[in-house]
C-alpha cells in the first residue's frame, strides 16, 4: 500500500505483515542506542491539526530511531490560523519534498482527500470520528503479545463508540483477525447499523464484558458531542464507567486497555487504570515499534545501506 489510510482496506495478511514487522523493530527501542539507519535520507512530516500526546510524539520517535528526518507542524503554530486551506498548506509542504506526511485532522476524510492531491505517502494518525489506524495497530501488536493469538478472543470496546475513531479501526481489524467483538455503550453513542460491521451490540456493559478477554475502554470525546451531553457524565460513569466490581464479570486474566487520554473516574475508576490488568503503557510502548513498522513499509520497505 502506497499510503496508510484506515484499516477498513486491509486485508488480514497485510495486518499481520505490519504486526510481524513491528516486532522485528520492537527489540531496538530497548537498546542502548535506539538506532538503526533504515530509513536514513527520508524525510517525514507529522502535521497535526489537533492535539496529541501519544501518537504525535511516537510517530517522530518512530522516524528518528529509523534515521529519517522529522519535522513537526502543529496547526496552532502555522499559517493555518491566517486561514491558508488544508490543500495549500499540503501542497507547500509537499514543495520540499518529504517521502511521507503522517496526518491528524478533525474532519473524518481529510488524508484521504490529500491522499487524492499529493505525491507523497500520507499516513493517517487520526481523521474525525473516522479511522486511527496506527492506534488499532499497536492494540492487536498488544493484545497479540499478552495473549498468544488474537482468533477468537472476545474484545469488549465500551463507551462513546459513536465519536471514536478507535473504536472504528479496532473493530474492522479485530474482525479480520477472527476476534469477536461486542461493542457496549448509551444509544446515544452507539452508532445505528454499526452491527452491520460485525459486532456484537449491548447498552448494558455487564452483558459485553462478561468472559471478556479484553476490555477496551473508550474516552468520552467531550469535544465531539453536540451541545447536550446525554447521558450526563454522571451518569454515564455509573452505567458505563469499568470499576472494579463490573470487572469481575470478566475472564479473571482479562486484559484492560485504554488508547488514552483517560478521563479517570470517568469511563473508567483509578483502581482499574492502574491495576494489576492493565496493559495501558504497554500499548504506549508498542505504538512506537508498530509506528516504525508503518513507516518502514510505506517507504517502500527498503532498508538504507549500513555504512
Ligand atoms: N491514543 C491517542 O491517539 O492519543 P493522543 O491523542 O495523545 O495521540
Amino acid at each position: 500500500h502506497k499510503h496508510i489510510l484506515g484499516i477498513e482496506h486491509l486485508s488480514r495478511e497485510d495486518i499481520f505483515q505490519i504486526l510481524d514487522t513491528a516486532a522485528g523493530f520492537k527489540e531496538i527501542n530497548t537498546r542502548a542506542i535506539k538506532k538503526v539507519p533504515t530509513l536514513r535520507g527520508r524525510t517525514i512530516i507529522n502535521l497535526f491539526f489537533e492535539a496529541s500526546t501519544r501518537t504525535r510524539t511516537s510517530f517522530e520517535i518512530a522516524g528518528k530511531r529509523l534515521s529519517a528526518d522529522t519535522v513537526n507542524i502543529s496547526a496552532s503554530s502555522s499559517s493555518v490560523v491566517k486561514g491558508e486551506t488544508l490543500e495549500d498548506t499540503a501542497r507547500n509542504i509537499e514543495a520540499m519534498h518529504p517521502d511521507i506526511i503522517v496526518m491528524r485532522h478533525g474532519a473524518s476524510g481529510a488524508p484521504h482527500y490529500l491522499a487524492e492531491r499529493l505525491n507523497c505517502a500520507i499516513v493517517n494518525a487520526g481523521d474525525g470520528a473516522h479511522e486511527h489506524p496506527s492506534q488499532a495497530l499497536l492494540d492487536l501488536f498488544t493484545i497479540r503479545e499478552k495473549k498468544g493469538s488474537l482468533e477468537g478472543l472476545k474484545v469488549a470496546i465500551v463507551g462513546d463508540i459513536a465519536h471514536s475513531r478507535v473504536a472504528r479501526s479496532n473493530l474492522y481489524a479485530l474482525t479480520r483477525v477472527g476476534a469477536e467483538v461486542r461493542l457496549a455503550g448509551p444509544g446515544t453513542m452507539v452508532p445505528p447499523g454499526i452491527e452491520k460491521l460485525g459486532a456484537e451490540v449491548h447498552h448494558d456493559i455487564n452483558d459485553a464484558i462478561r468472559d471478556a478477554d479484553v476490555v477496551m475502554m473508550l474516552r468520552i470525546q467531550l469535544e465531539r458531542q453536540g451541545k447536550t451531553l446525554l447521558p450526563s457524565l454522571r451518569e454515564f460513569s455509573r452505567f458505563y464507567g469499568l470499576n472494579q466490581d463490573n470487572l469481575k464479570l470478566a475472564r479473571p486474566d482479562a486484559l484492560v486497555m485504554h488508547p488514552g487520554p483517560m478521563n479517570r473516574g470517568v469511563e473508567i475508576a483509578s483502581s482499574v487504570a492502574d491495576g494489576p490488568q492493565n496493559v495501558i503503557l504497554d500499548q504506549v510502548e508498542n505504538g512506537v515499534a508498530v509506528r516504525m513498522a508503518l513507516l518502514y513499509l510505506v517507504a517502500g520497505g527498503e532498508a538504507a545501506e549500513e555504512s
